[in-house]
C-alpha cells in the first residue's frame, strides 16, 4: 500500500499508465472504524482486479464550525494506515493542509438550501458548502470512477449525490450500510469520546429511532406527534436532541401528512447530544401505503 502526500505524487500513481482504470475512492476523516472498512471492502469489490482502490484521510477544517470539535478531533494515522492496508486499500492519499488548500478556499460549492440547510445544514451552518468543497476537490485529485460514502451520514449521501448530478461529475456514488455495534450504536469516529456511562446510554439514540419506525409501520401517521415523542424520551434520559424526523428519503422534504406511496422511501434522521458528544443515525423506512 502507498501512501502519499501530494496530488502530484497521487496523479503519478494513479494515472501514469496509458490505459490506467479510474479507481475506486473511500473519503474519510480518519479514525477509522470497522463501518470504515466496510466501505474500502466495497470499494474493492465494485471494482475489477487490479483497479485500484484509494482511501483518503484529511481532516477538513472547511466543514467544522468555530464551536466544534476540529482541533480534538481524533488523529490515528498509523493505525488508520494498518486497517486500511488489511481491508485492501491500495493507496492512501493523506494530504496536509496546505497541499488541500494552499491559499484560502474563495471558490466553494453551495449546495442548494432544501437539501444542504436542514437538519444538519440548520445546526451546523456551512457544513455541506464545507464538505462539498472538499468532497469535488477530493474528486479532481484522485478522480475515481466510483466513489463510496456511507449511510451513516444520509444526508451527506444526498447532498453528494446531488452535488455529482448537477455538475454531471463523471464518479459513480455508492451508499455503504451503517456498521453498528452489537447494541445497535452506529460506529462513529465520535464514539470514542463517550465516557463508559454515556456509551452504555448511546444505543437509546437507535432505540429512539426504531420505536418511531415501528409506530409508522403500525400505521401511526401523526408524524409531528411522533417526532416530538422521540424527542421527548431522549430529552428525559438526560440526552439534548438537535432533531428527530422522519423525511422522504429522495430529498429529505416532509411526507403527506397521512403518508402514502407516492413519497416513495422514508428515513428518520437523529441528531443529539450526550453530554459533550453529539451523535447521528437514521434509520430508513420502506414507502407507507
Ligand atoms: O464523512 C466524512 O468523513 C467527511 O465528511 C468526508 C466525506 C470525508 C469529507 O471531509
Amino acid at each position: 500500500m502507498l501512501v502519499v502526500r501530494t496530488i502530484p505524487a497521487l496523479r503519478q500513481a494513479l494515472h501514469s499508465g496509458a490505459a490506467a482504470a479510474a479507481p475506486a475512492f473511500v473519503p474519510t476523516m480518519g479514525n477509522l472504524h470497522e463501518g470504515h472498512l466496510a466501505l474500502v471492502r466495497q470499494a474493492r469489490a465494485a471494482v475489477g482486479p487490479g483497479v485500484p482502490v484509494v482511501a483518503s484521510i484529511f481532516v477538513n477544517r472547511l466543514q467544522f464550525g468555530p464551536q466544534e470539535d476540529f482541533d480534538r478531533y481524533p488523529r490515528t494515522f498509523e493505525r488508520d494506515c494498518e486497517l486500511l492496508q488489511g481491508a485492501g486499500c491500495d493507496v492512501v492519499f493523506a494530504p496536509d493542509e496546505a497541499e488541500l488548500y494552499p491559499e484560502p478556499q474563495t471558490v466553494k460549492v453551495q449546495p442548494p438550501a432544501a437539501l444542504a440547510d436542514v437538519l444538519e445544514g440548520a445546526f451546523r451552518p456551512g457544513f455541506f458548502v464545507g464538505v462539498c468543497t472538499v468532497v469535488l476537490k477530493l474528486f479532481n485529485a484522485v478522480q475515481p470512477g466510483v466513489a463510496v460514502f456511507g449511510k451513516k451520514d444520509m444526508q451527506q449521501l444526498l447532498v453528494v449525490r446531488h452535488m455529482v448530478r448537477q455538475l454531471a461529475l463523471p464518479v459513480q456514488v455508492l451508499a455503504g450500510e451503517t456498521a453498528r455495534a452489537e447494541d445497535g450504536l452506529a460506529l462513529s469516529s465520535r464514539n470514542g469520546y463517550l465516557s463508559a456511562e454515556e456509551r452504555a446510554e448511546a444505543p437509546a439514540l437507535v432505540q429512539a429511532l426504531r420505536a418511531l419506525a415501528a409506530a409508522v409501520q403500525a400505521g401511526r401517521r401523526d408524524f409531528a406527534a411522533l417526532e416530538a415523542e422521540a424527542q421527548q424520551a431522549l430529552l428525559s434520559r438526560g440526552w439534548a436532541p438537535d432533531y428527530v424526523a422522519l423525511r422522504r428519503q429522495a430529498d429529505l422534504g416532509l411526507p403527506q401528512a397521512a403518508g402514502g406511496a407516492s413519497d416513495g422511501p422514508l428515513v428518520v434522521l437523529a441528531a443529539a447530544r450526550l453530554g459533550r458528544t453529539r451523535l447521528i443515525d437514521n434509520l430508513e423506512l420502506p414507502a407507507l401505503s
